[in-house]
């Protein structure tokens, strides 16, 4: 996919589809072009055919035009990002179901942000682009280019820098969903090993390494190795550095759960939905996503993905409840539930993290079913020991629509994890689910800035359109850009 920004006059860009937002009442360049067309525009909508109602769409052909089409996207009543993101995903798709090759957006009538709406366009072509397939090679992209149009030339340039970026964003949450859609069959431990090394293959800004068991025993990591125990499969702690700025400039550490399968382990889930735990390695595959978005985008900030990779499941050597294990920082655990174990991964990595003088830790995991429970699919859990973080983190998530919300850590909740035998419980009961996990990864963070996002909730969708979503790649994405536009300024 190319895409291009221009303002040159509007019929004249070659194209086989015009994507026209627009409400009832037509702006500058929707009424030039209803006045070229004798009115076409307007009289559907006199007629009642077309009411510009935010998110409706319309494709009218051009008489004597060749196929040529414009797509009516009804703009009336969205005015938030989330509402406008939802608008232009629907004109993303209406795009998609015709067979246009060549496209012009025009850039009128949703937002006056050039830049952000360019990229929510790009993000969204992107990913009203993907399509599971289980096979090496995707069916050829009927959709070649797509032409941003604004009667603005001051915001070509602001409109070229978001189609980049949101581009990226949109092929980065394709690559998330990709390998979360994939059975843990074949998505692995090992497995995501592998893409990660690939991702850094002729890319002069990354390296990937892995340790393995091995190593990670050298380390110390016997929280982590508690839960591989019980599978057969090989656990792999992924480490992706992404280095765009100069090496003194202190890293931002993503962390990303990758729980290749969660069965349970020896507390076993109930067969009802267990498919969907191969999902539950979608908080590593969002941090492989957003090192491709970062090597499309060539941002220029340093990144380390941290990926614990584990298969929960219940063979002979796995932990049981009651098990005491020792975690790199020293700590002990009960084990008291074998099936909390992303924290269990996670508090590993999050020790190992301490030797890249990290700037910023965020952790982002298919953590807690709790979450669903207070946050529905909609909205990710947030919990952080900065308010700064927080703040950054609550307003990426609103302008990328890809939005968190805070829970509290407050002291009372660390207390009910409590354990008669070890330093820490790995569980903290029936309430607050989301809250006590944090407060146990909280534990493991005490030296750097962290926030904890829980995709549960939001990582896929279940039902008739199950499938991996790729958040929160757009919520991280911000972030980082945000980070970098203003350590360029300062
Ligand atoms: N991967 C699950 C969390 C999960 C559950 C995600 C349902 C999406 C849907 C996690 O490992 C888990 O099993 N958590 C337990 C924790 C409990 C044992 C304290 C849970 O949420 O039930
Ligand atoms: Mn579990
Ligand atoms: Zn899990």
């Amino acid at each position: 996919m190319d895409f291009t920004a221009s303002s040159a006059q509007l019929l004249n860009i070659k194209a086989d589809s015009l994507i026209l937002p627009t409400g009832p009442q037509l702006k500058d360049s929707a009424q030039a072009l209803d006045k070229s067309l004798d009115g076409a525009i307007s009289s559907l909508i006199k007629a009642g055919d077309f009411s510009g109602r935010k998110s409706e769409t319309l494709v009218m052909h051009i008489p004597g035009a060749n196929g040529k089409r414009i797509i009516l996207l009804g703009t009336e009543g969205a005015t938030t990002n989330q509402q406008l993101i939802k608008v232009i995903r629907a004109g993303a798709s209406a795009l998609k179901k015709t067979p246009s090759a060549k496209a012009v957006w025009v850039g009128e009538g949703l937002s006056e942000d050039a830049e952000w709406e360019a990229g929510i366009i790009a993000r969204s072509i992107q990913t009203a682009s993907y399509k599971y397939s289980s096979g090496k090679k995707a069916k050829a992209q009927k959709l070649k280019t797509l032409t941003y149009w604004t009667g603005k030339k001051g915001s070509l340039a602001a409109a070229k820098k978001g189609l980049g970026y949101g581009s990226a964003v949109g092929n980065g949450m394709n690559t998330a969903r990709q390998l979360g859609n994939l059975p843990a069959n074949i998505c692995t431990p090992s497995y995501l090993a592998t893409q990660a090394k690939a991702l850094a293959k002729g890319q002069a800004k990354v390296t990937t390494s892995v340790l393995n068991e091995a190593e990670m025993k050298k380390l110390k990591m016997g929280s982590l190795l508690s839960v591989s125990a019980g599978s057969d499969e090989p656990g792999k702690l992924i480490v992706i550095k992404y280095q765009g700025a100069k090496a003194s400039v202190k890293p931002v550490v993503l962390v990303g759960k990758a729980v290749t399968f969660d069965s349970g382990g020896i507390s076993l889930k109930p067969g009802r939905g267990m498919d969907e735990m191969k999902y539950d390695m979608c908080g590593g595959a969002s941090v492989i996503g957003v090192i491709n978005a970062l090597i499309e985008n060539q941002l220029p900030i340093n990144v380390v993905g941290i990926i614990p990779a584990v298969e929960n499941m219940p063979n002979g050597q796995a932990t049981k409840p009651g098990d005491v294990v020792t975690s790199m920082s020293g700590q002990t655990i009960e084990v008291l539930n074998t099936d909390a174990e992303g924290r269990l991964i996670l508090c590993d990595a999050l020790t190992y993290v301490g030797r890249f003088k990290p700037d910023t830790v965020i952790d982002i995991a298919t953590l807690t079913g709790a979450v669903i429970g207070a946050l529905g699919k909609e909205t990710a859990g947030l919990l952080s020991n900065d308010d700064q973080l927080a703040e950054d983190l609550l307003s990426s998530g609103l302008r990328s629509g890809d939005r968190a919300w805070r829970l509290p850590m407050y002291e009372e909740y660390d207390s009910l994890l409590k354990s008669n035998f070890a330093d820490i419980a790995n569980i903290g009961g029936p309430q607050a689910g989301t809250i006590t996990a944090a407060c146990f990864l909280g534990r493991f963070t005490k030296k750097y800035k962290w926030a904890h996002l829980d995709v549960a909730g939001t990582a896929w969708v279940s039902g008739a359109q199950k499938g991996s979503t790729g958040r929160p790649v757009p919520i991280l994405m911000d972030y980082l850009r945000s980070k970098a536009v203003k350590s360029k300024a300062g």
